[in-house]
């Protein structure tokens, strides 16, 4: 799906997801459930924490620790709140609703950190999308969302039934 504000970014975002299902691809399980989505506890608090750690080195520069964004130290640019309120200059369900979980962490890894696109490891993406899910409302459940792309591409965004 993809929205107006999608930038340009999702054809490198889908490059990315390519290439973790081409690195993941071991053993898909037949997927016959019903489907997910963000609000049936889809990671957990130790991951979301995890993520928290790799935000405040690899993020806070430009999103600031509390995810409030704001204006580089130069004034040159300016970077979107991560949640709260104005979040991704919308709100996280505007900016992501009717895509997956694997969208919005594929376009995270694809975009981020803004100097060195996808520098960081695959996992650290997950976690980080994990405490950005948290920061803006989403329960944290019993387990670790996997590093599985077409798991990951089953989890819709959707607003709170
Ligand atoms: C050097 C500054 C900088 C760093 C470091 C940085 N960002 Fe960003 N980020 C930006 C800017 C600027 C934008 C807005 C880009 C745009 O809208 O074109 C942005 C946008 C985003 C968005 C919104 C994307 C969208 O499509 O709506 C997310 C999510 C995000 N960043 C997450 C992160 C995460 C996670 C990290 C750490 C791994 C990170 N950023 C590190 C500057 C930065």
């Amino acid at each position: 799906m993809v929205s107006s504000k999608s930038r340009g970014w999702v054809a490198a975002a889908t490059g990315v997801v390519l290439a973790w299902g081409a690195a993941t691809a071991v053993h898909s399980a037949p997927a016959a459930q019903a489907p997910r989505t963000i609000w049936s506890g889809i990671y957990s608090e130790a991951q979301a924490r995890r993520g928290e750690e790799a935000y405040k080195m690899q993020c806070t520069y430009c999103h600031q620790p509390d995810l409030s964004g704001g204006f580089f130290d130069n004034g040159t640019g300016r970077a979107p709140a991560l949640a709260g309120p104005k979040a991704f200059d919308s709100s996280f369900l505007d900016r992501w609703r009717d895509q997956t979980v694997g969208e919005f962490i594929a376009t995270i890894a694809a975009t981020m950190p803004q100097t060195k696109p996808a520098s960081l490891p695959v996992q650290t993406y997950i976690d980080i999308a994990a405490f950005l899910m948290s920061k803006n409302g989403v329960p944290a459940g019993a387990a670790d969302l996997p590093a599985d792309v077409p798991t990951l591409q089953e989890i819709a965004i959707v607003p709170k039934p």
